[in-house]
This record gives C-alpha cells, structure tokens and sequence, in this order.
C-alpha cells in the first residue's frame, strides 16, 4: 500500500501524528514561523538543543529529537532547506523527501511535515512520495517492516486550495510513476523477464488509455529487428519489442522515447567477471524509465504526441548465443559485425532508434546503461549525454535542473568514428577501450535517421548507493522526472 498524502490544516503540533518534520532555511531556525509554537508547545530547549548540535539548516540536514510525550508526535524533525537565495524547486523536493524516509521508525504510520512559504504543491505531492518509497515485497518474518506510513499530511503557511489539493495529488501521481519505474529495476532477474516487463507496459496502456503494440520473438524477426533478435537469441527468457503511444488531438510535437531493456547482462559468451554481475540486473533501467515516463504522461496527458519505445531481451551464454564475428542486417538495412556480445545495448537500441525514426519524430531521446566508461568519466551520480543540437541540450539541461537529477553534455566526435569500420561489414559496434561512452554513442547515431536526437547513457544514476534527496538507496526512477519535465517543455 502507498501512503496518502493530504494537506493539513491548523496547528501541526497539535495533529495526530507520529512524528512532524519542520522544514527551516539555514540560519534562521527561530525565526521559522513554525519554530515559535513548537518551542512554547514542548515547553522550551528546542532553539538551544539546536545550537548546541550545531544545526544550521544547511541542505538535507536532519536534527530527531523525542518530544517526551509533551506533543502527540513523539518525535520532531528538523530538516534543512539550505540557503533561502538557492531554495529552488530541486532543493524543496529534496528536503521533504528526505523528510518523509527520516520519519521511518516502529509504529510511524503518520507524518506531518510543515513547508516553508509559497511551496508549488505538485514539487511537494511528489517529493513526499518519492521519499516513502521502499521495496519490501521479498522480505518476511522479522524481516518485514514493523509499521507501514499510511499518511502524509503535509502543513502549507496560509490557505490551500483546491487547485493546491489537485496539485499535490498530481505530483503523488507522478510520484507512483517514478515508483513503477523504481520497482522494475529493483525485481529480480528471474522474474522481470523482458515479457514482464511487456506485462507492465500492458497495464500501464490499459489503465492510461494508451495504444500499445508488442512484439514476441517471432515478431521481432519478422520485422527485420534482427541486432535485437540476435542478441536474445542465448536466452530461454525470449525478447519483446514494446511501443507505448499517446497520440492527443491537436499535438503540437512528436517525441519518441527509447529505453535499453536488458532484463540481464550475463556479457553473452564475452561472459562478465562474477564480482558485480548482478547489477546487470539494472540493465533495463532505460527501460523502466521509460514505463515509468508512459504512466506519468497518461496521467499529465500534455499537448504532445509522446511514445515509448522498449527493446528488451536478456543477454546470455548458450548454444544458440550470438558471437563474436556474427554479422547481422539491422532494421536500418545497414549491417554490423560483432566484435564483443557484452556491447549489446547499443545493438538492440540501433533497431529501436530505427524504428523510432520510421515514426518521423520531432525529436528522438534514449536512455540506455549502456557503458561502464560513462562511470569511468562521470562517477555514480551523474548521466552522460549527448545532443544533436546546442538547442536541445539547454531544454535537457533545464529540464534536468529542475527535476535535480545531474547530467552533464559529452561531445559526439565524429573523427572517433573511424574506429566503427569493419572489413567484412557496414559497421563494428566497438572500437578502442578509450572513449567508450563517446563511441557507443556515434555507433547509434548512424541508425537515427539524422532526427533530432538526445542520447543519455544512464548507466551511474539508476543505481543509487546510499539514500540522499529524493533517491533511495538502489533503484532511483533516474531520469524519470527529467523527461516528464521535459516533455512538458514542447507542451507548452
Ligand atoms: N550494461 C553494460 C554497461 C554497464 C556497465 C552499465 C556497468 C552499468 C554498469 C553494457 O552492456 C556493457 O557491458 N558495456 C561494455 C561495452 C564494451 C564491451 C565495449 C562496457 O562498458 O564495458
Ligand atoms: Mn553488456
Ligand atoms: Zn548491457
């Protein structure tokens, strides 16, 4: 079950609650307009305990104090906004989410949280959502969470609406979205085969009215997609080709999203090493994504035209694997030579980027993990990109900010493209060691059909080492609300 979140109103230290979340800019702990009643009610030591702990406000900091009974919430929290000059729409997600998981404890089921002034309820409806998120479902016994947070009641200053309560519920739909996505990635292999994740797509195209259109084995052939069939042919889990559409009357844009769905990355016969190869669990990140993207806009419903295109497949060793030396056609028509079966993202994404382009888009924009070489560049935290045009990496880069998810622009080289020449084919799919993530990207560049194009190699962000903002530790819905928000930017 997931929490409700509602808006609050009166005095929060009076509500019914478990725990109250204060959130208060740095520097100026008293004079949050909240802090007054807070110390009268629990008759003092609050302000000083503060100090004393040296709590500042400073972004995401969290100071727990039990209220010893002298309120009906046992324990208050106050969370830092930072600095009022940086408290953006990122900064203000961050800080209630991060409220939302420092309330966790035995028998929390309620939570208040009280927001600075002037808050955009839909950043609050899904920060409060994002931050209640867990995965739980493989757990039991003693191992199952004791309480579970059914209520999130969230306390503006001054009056709320009805536009603010549309709002909030809005940004807790889109909340859920990221959590579908979430989910995904946090399955296990063994079950998020790439026919589950068809499944989703299924419900996800059902409950949002969207079309939809799937592809089994035999159908991935018979449309030419034969990069994508080759490199599903290893496993006993076969592929699904998947396209979720929204088509409104009156669309001003075509914008087609494509996800890397590697339900596993075994390495195929160009086996991986043991240490880390179940992370290649999240090797359909791009994928989840772009569900995740689906079951936001069905909700949104924007004045774009926007589909979601997945290739999934699980890459593995076996006797009717793909190898090194194979040549195959691809949807495009052009051909290519396998050099090395662990660089199969970028052979099922070159028949979905051809695809794409069949849909003549405004614009085409994949999300794929698809190097270890974009960690190597970037770290964990941050996506890598690429973008046909300076154009459209401000809108991402805006796009971005505003959602707080970190990427940063890569350069498409053209002379590195040298390297994907093959003698007996069209195209290699790798080249040299140096430069991967630039590499991998000039490789699909030649099947979008010179559309404008967004490449993201996600492959740090959709894992998460340790909870921070409004990621989780794992799975973090990473560039979910990127895309929302930059969907959006064509809307209007
Ligand atoms: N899924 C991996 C990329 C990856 C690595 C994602 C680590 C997340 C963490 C991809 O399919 C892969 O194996 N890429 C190879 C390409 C190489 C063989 C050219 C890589 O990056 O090593
Ligand atoms: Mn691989
Ligand atoms: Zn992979």
């Amino acid at each position: 079950m997931t929490a409700s979140i509602e808006i609050g109103s009166g005095d929060p230290t009076r509500a019914a609650l478990d725990v109250l979340a204060v959130c208060v800019e740095e520097g100026s702990l008293e004079r949050s307009p909240w802090i007054g009643p807070l110390e009268t009610a629990l008759g003092g030591g609050l302000v000083a305990h503060g100090k004393l702990v040296e709590f500042t406000g400073k972004a995401d900091q969290v100071l727990d104090v039990s209220t010893l009974g002298r309120i009906k919430a046992r324990r208050v929290l106050i969370v830092g906004l930072g600095a009022r000059t940086k408290l953006d729409a990122a900064r203000l997600r961050s800080a209630v989410a991060t409220a939302v998981r420092a309330s966790a404890g035995p028998g929390v089921t309620r939570v208040g949280i009280a927001l600075p002034a002037d808050v955009d309820w839909r950043q609050v409806g899904e920060a409060a959502g994002l931050g209640a998120y867990r995965f739980v479902k493989y757990f039991t016994g003693d191992r199952r969470p004791k309480s579970e947070l059914k209520k999130i009641i969230v306390f503006g200053q001054g009056r709320a609406g009805t536009s603010a309560r549309r709002e909030l519920a809005l940004g807790a739909d889109i909340a859920s979205a990221v959590a579908l996505a979430r989910d995904a990635v946090n399955e296990p292999p063994n079950v998020l085969t790439p026919e589950a994740l068809a499944q989703i797509a299924r419900r996800i195209a059902k409950s949002g009215k969207l079309g939809l259109k799937v592809l089994d084995k035999r159908g991935i052939r018979a449309a030419g997609m034969n990069l994508h069939y080759a490199v599903g042919q290893g496993s006993a889990h076969e592929p699904r080709f998947i396209h979720l559409s929204y088509a409104p009357r009156g669309a001003v844009k075509r914008l087609v999203f494509v996800g890397k769905g590697l339900t596993f990355d075994s390495g195929g016969l160009c086996i991986k090493p043991a240490a880390g190869m179940g992370e290649m669990k999240s090797d359909m990140g791009g994928a989840a994504a772009v569900l995740g993207l689906m079951a936001a806009i069905a909700r949104l419903k924007p004045r774009v035209e926007v589909h979601g295109i997945i290739g999934a497949a699980e890459n593995m060793p076996d006797g009717e694997a793909y190898r090194p030396a194979d040549v195959f056609k691809s949807l495009s028509g052009k051909t290519v030579e396998i050099i090395n079966t662990d660089a199969e993202g970028r052979l099922v994404l070159a028949d979905a980027l051809a695809y794409a382009a069949r849909l003549e888009p405004d614009l085409v924009i994949d999300a794929a993990t698809l190097t270890g070489a974009a960690l190597v560049a970037l770290g964990k935290t941050c996506s890598a990109y690429y973008a046909t045009s300076d154009d459209l990496a401000q809108k991402l880069e805006a796009a971005a900010r505003d959602a707080g998810e970190s990427f940063w622009r890569m350069p498409l080289f053209d002379e590195y493209a040298e390297q994907l020449k093959s003698d007996i084919a069209d195209f290699k799919h790798t080249g040299d060691r140096y430069g991967g993530s630039i590499l991998a990207a000039l490789f699909l560049r030649e099947f979008v059909g010179g559309f404008p194009w967004i490449h993201c190699d996600v492959a740090g962000p959709v894992l998460a080492e340790r909870a921070r903002g409004i990621y989780p530790k794992g799975a973090t819905g990473h560039p979910v609300l990127t895309f929302v928000n930059l969907v959006e930017s064509f809307a209007h």
